[in-house]
């Protein structure tokens, strides 16, 4: 199966931004746990971008590819972007949304998804095991 792993804006910064918040663990470091855990029974593909726009050719195209899952961090734009919601909508992907914090423990602005309602399910603040839980949900669906 293959299996894209989106993660949005100022997530390129893992590791340095907010680490009480976020750990200190960085992306490269998640791709590679990912890779170890997922490696021989899937294909990963990853993408990051700090922009609306790019992710959301980026999720068309792996809907346009038929990938077999996909797991998204939205990141702020979660919060804000109809465009992205409407993106995954139109995607055809089994998505699972997933946040590395709690975002209902977090300010009132990150209660809100807009994104979630259009995905499989949602993981928030079990930290980057989110990840490696919604990708062994995808290979299993
Ligand atoms: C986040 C939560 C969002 O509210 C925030 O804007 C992020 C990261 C998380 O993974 O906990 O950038 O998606």
């Amino acid at each position: 199966k293959r299996i894209a792993i989106v993660n949005g804006p100022n997530l390129d910064r893992l590791g340095q931004r907010e680490p009480e918040i976020y750990g200190r663990a960085t992306l490269a470091d998640l791709e590679q746990a990912l890779r170890a855990e997922f490696g021989s029974q899937a294909s990963l593909e990853f993408f990051q971008s700090n922009h609306e726009g790019a992710l959301i050719d980026q999720i068309a195209a792996f809907g346009a590819a038929r990938y077999d899952g996909l797991v998204l961090n939205g990141a702020a734009f979660t919060h804000t972007s109809v465009a992205l919601r409407d993106a995954l909508a139109g995607s055809g992907l089994r998505t699972v949304e997933v946040h590395i914090s709690n975002i209902y423990r977090r300010e009132s602005f990150r209660h809100q998804s807009l994104t979630a309602p259009v995905c499989v399910g949602v993981i928030s603040g079990l930290g980057l095991e989110g990840y490696h839980a919604a990708v062994r949900f995808l290979l299993k669906a």
